[in-house]
């Protein structure tokens, strides 16, 4: 609260609940149909404020993320605008396409293309900093984030990834390959380099910082993805993949930090976790830049933009949609309610009423107090 006037602070407190999660309907080209929903805290920490993306894990959505973690409450302590995309409900599982050529390349289309374009709108919209546009996500929403970086390396300064796979890692699977999923996918960083290069042909403006935070205990994305980013990204910076630091319980007790380059790559093994774990939102939001103010900050109050307000929701989307019987991932990505949840699915969490009871070959792992999800 130090870094608010006392005026400030006094308007902080009278509109702490003005700001909410807010859909908007036409933001540019969307050929796949994704949902774009942005929060704009009440004070921004410049009339011209930095932007974070927040992408979901797979059967999550916009509201999923943004009720189950934390860069909302974080958007109101330090002043920068979340999106919150939301993948087509059409997506196997509502998870985001990583695989086709149209998402892997620069505004080809695929689902990239409409965060992509709703980054474009944010800036145009809400007067964002360009220079500072930032992109996160859990597992499918780690794997995009990648996908992001590879296919828009001029929209975005750093990314953080965690329970990802390299871009490109999926490509031509039909949604799903096991050989990436349980990191038998083995390149040289020039080879998965090459991939990045040609996902935006011609590009040689900078490329974005990364962060990589994966589970040592992985089974779903297989913690050898790390390695794999790490050669990728260390190769794209033209830095060596041999640390120039190692950390020890960075950013949690028992988590190993290494440090590539001058930064440009970070790599977090989050020993003994599995897929799913709270992001570390501190570290990924200092990494991002994104933990502070501006020292000369005057907070500047929001003004109601051109977006249409919708009504919000605030707890994970849950259905009544029965199912009769699905265990492959690949299946309908048809939600239930009526007792049984499915993979992906959400199964408990605080302000969560759906099933809780998990489909067979499944266990419902909690990711945070907010959410947890059958895998
Ligand atoms: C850290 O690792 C040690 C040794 O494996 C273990 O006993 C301890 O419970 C771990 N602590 C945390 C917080 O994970």
């Amino acid at each position: 609260m130090r870094f608010f006037t006392a005026a400030a602070f006094a308007a902080l407190v009278s509109l702490a609940s003005g700001a909410a999660l807010t859909e908007v309907t036409n933001f540019g080209a969307n050929p796949t149909g994704a949902k774009m929903f942005i929060y704009v805290p009440d004070q921004l920490q410049s009339s011209s404020p930095p932007l974070l993306v927040g992408l979901h894990w797979c059967s999550g959505s916009a509201q999923a993320f943004y009720s189950g973690t934390q860069y909302k409450t974080m958007a109101d302590k330090y002043g920068y605008i979340v999106i919150y995309p939301s993948a087509p409900t059409s997506n196997v599982q509502s998870c985001w396409d990583v695989n086709t050529e149209a998402t892997l390349t620069h505004n080809a289309g695929g689902d990239s293309l409409a965060v992509a374009n709703m980054v474009r709108y944010a800036i145009a919209t809400h007067n964002v900093d360009a220079s500072r546009v930032f992109v996160t996500g859990h597992s499918s929403g780690g794997m995009m984030t990648q996908n992001m970086l590879g296919a828009y390396p001029d929209l975005f300064k750093a990314g953080a990834s965690s329970a990802g796979v390299p871009f490109s890692c999926m490509r031509g699977s039909g949604y799903w390959s096991d050989d990436c999923a349980r990191g038998r996918l083995i390149k040289s960083g020039a080879e998965w380099a090459a991939a990045v290069k040609a996902g935006y042909p011609g590009y040689t403006g900078p490329r974005p910082k990364v962060a990589l935070y994966h589970g040592t205990e992985d089974d779903i994305l297989y913690f050898a993805n790390q390695a794999e980013s790490v050669k990728q990204w260390t190769n794209i910076h033209g830095i060596s993949d041999t640390p120039v630091k190692t950390e020890s319980n960075k950013p949690n007790t028992n988590w190993t930090k290494t440090t590539y380059g001058n930064g440009e790559v970070v790599a977090i093994r989050a020993q003994g976790a599995g897929h799913n774990f709270d992001q570390p939102t501190d570290d990924i939001l200092a990494f991002f830049g994104l933990d502070k103010l501006p020292s000369s900050s005057t907070t500047t109050t929001s003004t109601t933009s051109t977006t249409t307000r919708t009504s919000t929701t605030t707890t994970p989307v849950t259905t009544t949609t029965p199912v009769t019987t699905t265990t492959s991932t690949t299946a309908s990505a048809q939600p239930t309610g009526t007792g049984v949840a499915q993979r992906w699915q959400q199964c408990g969490g605080n302000g969560y009423s759906g099933p809780t009871v998990c489909v067979a070959g499944t266990t419902c792992q909690k990711l945070n107090d907010w959410y947890s999800q059958c895998l």
